[in-house]
C-alpha cells in the first residue's frame, strides 16, 4: 500500500511538471472520456481491432486527439500527409516511445527493431542483405517445404473422414507451417512444429501474442502507461520479475531464444571455419561480421537480439494474414474460384517449359494472386497501429486541413516534444481519398483497375501502410509477401475453403496484432475453424 502511494506521487510530480512544460494539443477534436485514471483507452483497446479507429475517423477526422490513463493527451493519426512526415520525411525525430523500452527489450531483445538513431542505421545496413531480390530465391523452395507438409497432413484428415471434409482450425496450422518456416529460412533451425514437438522454444512460440496482449483490461492498459511516467529501472523491474502471467510466457520465449540463439551462433562460427555457411539469415550475418568494417559488425547481444526480432515480428505476423487470406477466400467461392484457375493456368506453364515448381518470378507473375494478397494486407492489417514519439517540438502537415474545437482551421499541427503518436495502419488502409468511396469493401478487383492510389505515397508495398513506411518499415515484407504467394499456391491449388457456424462469427481480436478469434469464445484463443475438401481437378 505504502508503495503504492509512492508510486502514485512520483507519477503526480510527473504529470504535473509535463504538462507545465507543454504546448497544448487539447484543442484537437476528440471523443470525450469516461474517466481521468482510464482517458480513452478502455475503447482504444478493447472491442475488436481498428473498430474504434474507423469510428473516430469518421467521427473526428484523420487526426484526432485521444485521452491516455491519467490525462495526457495523445494523436490517433491516419492523415496520408502526417503519417509521410513522421514515419519518413522527418528522419528519427519521432522516436519509438521510451517508455515502452522494457518491454520492447523483452519482445524483441536488442535487435534492429529497439535500436535507435546510428545504432539503427548500423543494423538496418547489416540486416538488409539477408532481406534483398537475390536471396528470396532462397526461401521459397522452404515456403514450398513447410506449405506441402502441411497440406499432406490435411489430405490425410480429409481421406479419413467419412463426409471426404473436415473442420480445420486453419490458424492453429499456419501459424505452425510459419515457425517451420521461418525456424528454417532466418536460422536454419527446426521447430518441429508441424510435427507437434513438444521442444520448449516451439512451445514458448505457441500463442505468444495471444497470451501476452489478447484481451487488454482497464488495468492492463493503464500499467502500460505507468510505464512511461515511472523511472526506468522501476519498469525494468516490474518486466523482468513481476509475477504476471502474461509476462511469464514472454519471459520464458525471450530467455529460450537467447540460449538457442547463442547456440546457433557457436554453429554458424564452425560451419563458416570449415568453409560450408549456409544461406540463412543468421548465417549471413556472422559473415557479414568478419569485415572490417564497424559499420557492420554486431556485438554477440546485438546478434543474438536479431533472432530475438525476427521470431517476434515475423512469425506470427506472416501466420495471422494468411489465415485472413483463408477467410476471405472461404467466404467468396468466386474469388477462391478465380485465384484456383490462376494457379493451376500457371502450374501448366511450368510444367509445359520442363520445370517442376513456381519460382520466385512465378509467384510474382499472377496479377490475381497479387491483388488477393494486397486486399488482405489492406483490410487486414495485422499490426493494426505502431506507435511514436515527438523526441522534440515539431509542427507536422497534414493534406486536409483539420478544424479545432475552437474553430479555428489548421493545415499543420504544433506537437510538443513528448507528444504520442498512434498511427492508425488500418485507418490510413480504409482512407476514402487513398482507397475511394467502397474503401470498407474487401475487393480484390481494385487492385486490377490500378486506380488505388490517390495520395502521396507512404509504404512499401502498394501504396499500403501495412509494413509502415520509410527508415524503420517492415525489412521482411518481401519475405512476407513471397511466404504469403506460396502458401496460397500450395493450399488453394489443393484445397476448397467454405465457411462453417463458427467462422461466421469471427471477429478480429486486438493483442498487438490482430487474431481470428470466435465470437462468444475468446477464452480459447485465436481459432479459425474451416471447412476444407480437396479443390477437384476438372
Ligand atoms: C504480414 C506480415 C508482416 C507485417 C504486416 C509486418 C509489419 C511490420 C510493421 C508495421 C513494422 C513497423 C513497426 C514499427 O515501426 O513500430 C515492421 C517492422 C519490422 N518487421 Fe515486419 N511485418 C511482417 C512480416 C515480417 C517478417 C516475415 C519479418 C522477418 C522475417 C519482419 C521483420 C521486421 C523487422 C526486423 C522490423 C523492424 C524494422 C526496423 O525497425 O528497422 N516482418 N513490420
Ligand atoms: C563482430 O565483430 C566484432 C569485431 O571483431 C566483435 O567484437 C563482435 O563480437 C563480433 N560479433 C559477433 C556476433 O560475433
Amino acid at each position: 500500500m505504502a508503495l503504492l502511494l509512492a508510486l502514485s506521487s512520483i507519477c503526480l510530480i510527473f504529470l504535473v511538471y509535463k504538462r507545465v512544460k507543454r504546448i497544448s494539443i487539447a484543442n484537437i477534436r476528440g471523443p470525450p472520456w469516461k474517466s481521468w485514471l482510464y482517458g480513452n483507452f478502455p475503447e482504444l483497446f478493447k472491442g475488436e481491432a481498428a473498430e474504434v479507429d474507423f469510428k473516430w475517423q469518421e467521427q473526428y477526422g484523420d487526426v484526432v486527439r485521444v485521452r491516455a490513463p491519467l490525462g495526457e493527451d495523445r494523436l490517433l493519426v491516419s492523415d496520408p500527409k502526417a503519417l509521410q512526415y513522421i514515419y519518413q520525411t522527418s528522419g528519427y525525430r519521432f522516436i519509438k516511445p521510451p517508455g515502452g523500452k522494457e518491454l520492447r527489450r523483452l519482445l524483441t531483445g536488442t535487435g534492429i527493431a529497439f535500436v535507435e538513431g546510428e545504432d539503427h542505421k548500423r543494423h538496418r545496413k547489416v540486416l538488409l542483405p539477408g532481406f534483398g531480390g537475390p536471396e528470396a530465391k532462397f526461401y521459397v523452395p522452404v515456403f514450398f517445404t513447410q506449405s506441402g507438409k502441411m497440406a499432406s497432413k490435411w489430405k490425410e484428415m480429409i481421406s479419413t473422414s467419412d463426409e471426404q471434409c473436415a473442420v480445420i482450425d486453419v490458424h492453429s496450422w499456419t501459424s505452425r507451417a510459419t515457425l517451420d518456416a521461418i525456424g528454417e529460412a532466418a536460422f536454419d533451425y527446426q521447430f518441429g512444429a508441424l510435427d507437434n514437438s513438444a521442444e520448449p522454444l516451439t512451445v514458448a512460440y505457441t500463442n505468444l501474442m495471444f497470451d501476452t496482449f489478447a484481451v487488454t483490461t482497464d488495468n492492463s492498459a493503464l500499467s502500460m502507461c505507468l510505464m512511461d511516467l515511472l523511472p526506468q529501472w522501476i519498469v525494468r523491474l516490474f518486466v523482468q520479475k513481476a509475477p504476471i502471467k502474461r509476462l511469464e510466457h514472454l519471459r520464458t520465449a525471450h530467455d529460450l531464444t537467447v540460449q538457442v540463439a547463442k547456440q546457433l551462433l557457436k554453429e554458424k562460427y564452425e560451419a563458416l571455419a570449415a568453409e560450408k555457411p549456409k544461406r540463412d539469415i543468421m548465417s549471413l550475418l556472422v559473415k557479414a561480421n568478419l569485415s572490417e568494417n564497424p559499420k557492420t559488425q554486431l556485438s554477440v547481444e546485438e546478434l543474438v537480439g536479431q533472432m530475438n526480432t525476427i521470431m517476434f515480428a515475423g512469425h506470427e505476423t506472416t501466420a495471422t494474414a494468411l489465415s485472413w487470406t483463408f477467410l476471405e477466400l472461404a467466404r467468396r467461392p468466386e474469388v477462391q474460384d478465380r485465384l484456383r484457375t490462376q494457379i493451376r493456368e500457371k502450374e501448366r506453364a511450368i510444367f509445359a517449359r520442363g520445370d517442376t515448381e513456381f519460382s520466385v518470378q512465378d509467384l510474382d507473375s499472377m496479377p490475381y494472386l497479387t491483388a488477393v494478397v494486397k486486399e488482405v494486407l489492406r483490410f487486414h492489417p495485422v499490426v493494426f497501429n505502431t506507435v511514436r514519439q515527438a523526441a522534440q517540438d515539431n509542427v507536422i502537415p497534414l493534406s486536409k486541413p483539420v478544424t479545432l474545437t475552437t474553430g479555428k482551421v489548421v493545415q499543420e499541427i504544433a506537437v510538443p516534444k513528448g507528444t504520442t503518436i498512434i498511427a492508425s495502419i488500418a485507418g490510413y488502409n480504409r482512407h476514402k481519398s487513398v482507397w475511394g468511396e467502397d474503401a470498407h469493401v474487401f475487393d480484390p478487383a481494385r487492385w486490377l483497375a490500378g486506380n488505388t492510389n490517390k495520395e502521396v505515397p507512404i509504404g512499401v508495398y502498394g501504396n499500403l501502410f501495412t509494413f509502415s513506411g520509410g527508415l524503420r518499415s517492415c525489412i521482411g515484407w518481401r519475405f512476407a509477401v513471397l511466404e504469403l504467394h506460396a502458401f496460397i499456391v500450395e493450399v488453394i491449388n489443393n484445397f476448397e475453403f467454405s465457411l462453417t457456424k463458427e467462422s461466421e462469427r469471427i471477429r478480429r481480436e486486438a493483442c498487438g496484432m490482430m487474431a481470428p478469434t470466435v465470437e462468444g469464445e475468446v477464452q480459447k484463443g485465436s481459432q479459425l475453424p474451416l471447412r476444407v475438401t480437396i479443390a477437384s481437378r476438372q
